[in-house]
């Protein structure tokens, strides 16, 4: 697997210290009020997990899988629920953690969605954020880091469902996905 990558972009321990400095921020944010971590399935799975871990108030987590990438690196522009949440979140202090942020897609269609069910709050954590080609209007709340334009995996980010498992993120050889 690492002799796919490119160029190691955000080691183990610097995804740890930003996870742990966003957590501190949303405890301390969302002090008294028990928010829902929205995890959008798979890649932000151990996002999700390590920043949970990260946050010392009372929080839950609940699941949504949505898909607009099929097994191609670039956005096909489709956005399709595959799963719902398992909650009501009518109320709820609701954060959606996301693994990166894009084209803006599908966190456009899927925060639409969730704001439609009247949560008390709605706000966006993405892990990272490409500042080139924006197509939908969503602005994420909590950015941990900015990310080249490049295609990246590592850290449940995916290429055809592979490299999820990297400890690190990664921009992949271009020989791999072109
Ligand atoms: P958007 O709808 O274009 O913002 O794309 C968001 C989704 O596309 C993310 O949740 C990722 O699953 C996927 N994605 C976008 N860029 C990358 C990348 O560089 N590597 C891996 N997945 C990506
Ligand atoms: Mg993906």
């Amino acid at each position: 697997m690492r002799n796919d990558i490119e160029k190691v972009l955000f080691t183990e321990e610097a995804i740890a210290n930003r996870v742990g400095e966003l957590g501190a921020l949303i405890s301390e944010e969302y002090a008294g009020k028990e928010p829902v971590l929205v995890c959008i399935l798979k890649g932000s799975v151990i996002f999700t997990a390590d920043l949970m871990r990260s946050i010392n108030i009372p929080c839950t987590c609940d699941f949504i899988a949505a898909s607009s990438y099929g097994d191609s690196a670039t956005s096909s522009g489709n956005v399709r629920i595959r799963k719902d949440l398992d909650s009501d979140i009518e109320g709820r202090h609701v954060i959606i953690v996301e693994d990166i942020l894009d084209s803006g897609v599908t966190l456009a269609h899927i925060k639409g969605l969730l704001s439609s069910r009247k949560p008390a709050s709605l706000k966006i954590c993405t892990l990272l954020e490409k500042r080139t080609g924006k197509k939908a209007p969503v602005t994420a709340d909590y950015v941990g880091f900015e990310c080249p334009n490049a295609f990246v995996v590592g850290y449940g980010l995916d290429f055809a469902e592979k490299y999820r498992n990297l400890p690190y993120i990664g921009s992949l050889k271009r020989e791999i996905y072109a």
